[in-house]
């Protein structure tokens, strides 16, 4: 047995792998990484697999960052952990302070969590209690968008909208209102996607017409609605939304674990809307994908309603790793890098390059809505059968590259280093695994 082999097996019967069906591991076992450099991951035998989704959208920059990984290593021989309820430490500080500079205005309160389920947890906590502080306790329902996702705990899960991951934890989760995505493939023929989330901004207004009283906050994943099926939409959307919530006083949740950090093009990608959400969430790509963290920003507002001597109006949410130190550290390398290696310049050319290079597949039969924001790419493949995604998966690892399609929507997210070679053969390689179809 290779040393591959032993390990995928000793992974089958140890670890029950996550959003994994385990039984489909008897014929297809996970793929073992040694080693990782760059956009590659290279397994036990040497073949290298170009990490085209960023290992879920984590890794920024590329695996093992020499600025992220002398962060982490230099804060281990500091400070490794210590709780931040009670204590406090530089790079948290230093964090919250970057942070604070660099998002849209007005977030100047930093709440850390680890996964990014966590952050969407203390921010729909948050919002909740902002309105039972502020004497409003009725005020405690969310609306959510159709077709979003935000992560798998129950209060997360309670404002995603796909079935698969939700339907059979519905007796636990919340109910609470849906309104019509923004995403620009359901316009009407002759429909521009800013019309189209125009429209769908009218059903978000009727919606809090309707709910306003009872609703504490709407929840967004600005520009991409990712999980879904890499769902692009119009800024507009997010300039009406935020009027919207103004006018009916609602909390506005802008979920950025997918998409922040340069992802979209602009380093939040609120940005594009020139809006600042009453609550930013934070995660993946924050730490390069070295170390797990998230943050939510809080604006004064919402802060100050939770300020006071009584200590049941404070946010008594915690997590035993919130804001561990190597973590910020590599957050911190991270907004170095971003600042002063001109990554998302670079961006711009890598997106522009890779969209050259993809103008066969963009024309290709069978391929439907050929999509590019910043650094993500998406397009539907026509008559993907529900044996497709994993098919399609099996074989671009067998071609070299890490991708998951999401349903019939194959995408790529690479990480940001990614070359002009690396980009030539992740098209080339897309391109054999449509033909072999
Ligand atoms: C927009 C969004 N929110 C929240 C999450 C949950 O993050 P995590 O998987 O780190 O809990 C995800 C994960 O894909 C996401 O895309």
């Amino acid at each position: 047995m290779s040393a591959n082999a032993k390990l995928a097996e000793r992974s089958r019967l140890a670890i029950w792998h996550p959003c994994t069906q385990m039984k489909h591991h008897e014929a297809l076992p996970p793929v073992p990484i040694r080693r990782a450099e760059g956009v590659w991951l290279i397994d036990f035998e040497g073949r290298r697999i170009l990490d085209a989704i960023g290992s879920w959208w984590v890794n920024l920059l590329g695996h093992g960052h020499p600025r992220v990984s002398a962060a982490v290593r230099d804060q281990l021989d500091k400070l490794e952990h210590v709780m931040l309820a009670g204590l406090t430490h530089e790079p948290a500080v230093e964090l919250a302070e970057r942070l604070s500079k660099l998002a849209p205005p007005g977030l100047g309160h930093c709440s850390f969590g680890s996964d990014g389920a966590s952050a969407v947890e203390i921010a729909l906590k948050m919002s909740h209690q902002y309105w039972r502080n502020t004497g409003r306790p009725q005020t405690s329902g969310f609306v959510a968008l159709e077709n979003g996702y935000h992560g798998e705990t129950l209060g997360a899960l309670s404002v995603t909208d796909i079935a698969l991951y939700r339907e059979c934890y519905a007796p636990l989760l919340q109910v609470g209102a849906r309104v019509p995505s923004p995403d620009w493939r359901l316009a009407q023929p002759g429909e521009t996607p800013s019309g189209y989330a125009s429209r769908c901004a009218l059903a978000l207004q009727a919606c809090l017409e309707r709910d306003a009283e009872r609703t504490a906050a709407l929840i967004v994943e600005p520009l991409v609605q990712c999980a879904g099926g890499m769902a692009m939409h119009h800024a507009e959307y997010l300039r009406r939304a935020r009027e919207i919530c103004d006018r009916h006083d609602v909390l506005l949740i802008a979920d950025e674990i997918a998409v922040g950090f340069g992802r979209t093009g602009t380093l939040f990608a609120c940005e594009q809307a020139g809006i600042a959400p009453d609550l930013l969430c934070l995660s993946k790509g924050i730490t390069g994908g070295a170390l797990p963290l998230s943050v939510v920003m809080a604006t004064d507002r919402v802060y100050d309603a939770f300020y006071d001597d009584r200590v049941e109006r404070g946010f008594l949410h915690s997590h035993s790793y919130s804001g561990n130190p190597l973590a910020c550290r590599a957050a911190l390398a991270v907004l170095d890098a971003i600042a002063e290696e001109g990554v998302l310049e670079r961006n711009r050319e890598t997106a522009a390059y890779l969209n050259r290079r993809a103008q066969g597949i963009r024309s290709r039969p069978g391929v439907l809505h050929f999509r590019n924001t910043g650094m993500i790419w998406a397009f539907d493949v026509d008559g993907a059968g529900p044996e497709f995604s994993r098919d399609f998966s099996r074989r671009a690892v067998d071609a070299g590259v890490l991708l998951r399609p999401l349903g019939s929507t194959v995408y790529w997210m690479p990480p940001y280093g990614i070359g002009r070679d690396e980009s030539d053969f992740l098209v080339d390689a897309v391109e054999r695994l449509l033909d072999s179809r």
